[in-house]
């Protein structure tokens, strides 16, 4: 494996993740420069995306490098049988960096141990999301001020969503406090529940959705992944467990803000959209600029 890959945020030391931080700030600042000038970035999703490709194609555009892959497998030779080794054995020759969405858990770690050039994960199964979880670092800072003691809650499929993972073993190196809001079928992981008990992290399950927003500095919501559920009824009994609406933000922190990996469907009320403590579509920009540092990281640059 190539060690400058990033499959999961545990690939970061808190010193990284820092360094990598400062470094979205900077890209924010000046976006338009010539790092990949001459490198070729391969960009393969083997699974529907709008934000994190396009975010990562506007990050490799923005540096001057050049993008190859493609955005539906079956496109591509997979649909003929080709395996995931081969198909990342061989991209790897054509270019400097992988970018990989998979829907397969482990697939980005398997394509990395294959690869010559390092491989980025955009996102593996209800596994780890990584990419997500630096843009909702870099988001969490720039509005608080901080990452540290933070009273963070998450709501709504805490099993499937990748994006919940990462960003809970991110913040465990900054003395968070969550508070995680989820039905019964959707609870956080047991593999997560045994990690923070073992970093001594503070957490509190909940299955209502009320006034107890009212403590937090970050509200996570998150979208019911239909597409992880193997029985459809099962996705239908949870699909609205959860919705926000604006005037449950009436007694909430002044710095509290909301935050979405997108896309939504129907959790977030659009009227919310318009109150100041809205801050996924801003979230979603900063992905631009994380990336553009997570990019010069895995390449040295
Ligand atoms: N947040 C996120 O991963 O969005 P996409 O699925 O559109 O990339």
């Amino acid at each position: 494996m190539d060690n400058k890959s990033l499959v999961s945020i545990d690939d970061y030391t808190k010193e990284e993740i820092l360094e990598v931080l400062a470094r979205a700030a900077e890209f924010e600042k000046n976006p338009n420069c010539n790092l990949l000038e001459g490198k070729v970035v391969a960009s393969l999703f083997f699974e529907p995306s709008t934000r994190t490709r396009l975010s990562f194609e506007t990050a490799i555009s923005r540096m001057g490098g050049k993008i190859v892959g493609f955005t539906d497998s079956s496109s591509s030779s997979v649909t003929k049988g080709e395996t995931l080794k081969d198909t990342t054995k061989m991209v790897s020759n054509y270019c400097d960096l992988v970018v990989m969405r998979h829907p397969i858990e482990g697939s980005a770690r398997y394509a990395s141990e294959v690869s010559d050039v390092p491989v980025i994960n955009a996102g593996d199964g209800a596994n780890q999301h990584p990419t997500q979880t630096m843009l909702d670092l870099y988001s969490i800072y720039k509005t608080q001020g901080t990452l540290e003691n933070l009273n963070i809650f998450m709501v709504g499929d805490l099993k499937y969503g990748r994006t919940v993972h990462s960003l809970l073993m991110a913040m465990s190196h900054f003395n968070p406090t969550f508070h995680f809001i989820a039905p019964k079928e959707l609870e956080i992981p047991l593999a997560y529940k045994i990690f923070m008990n073992k970093n001594n992290i503070n957490y509190h399950e909940h299955t209502e959705f009320n006034d107890i927003i009212n403590d937090a500095d970050i509200l996570y919501m998150t979208r019911v992944q239909r597409e992880r559920f193997a029985d459809p009824l099962e996705y239908e009994k949870v699909k609205n467990v959860y919705i926000l609406k604006n005037d449950m933000l009436e007694n909430t922190r002044d710095n509290l803000r909301i935050l979405h990996p997108l896309p939504r469907v129907n959790e977030i009320a659009v009227d919310v959209d318009e109150n100041p403590k809205a801050y996924y579509f801003q979230q979603a920009l900063n992905g631009v600029y994380a990336r553009q540092a997570i990019i010069a990281k895995a390449l040295d640059l």
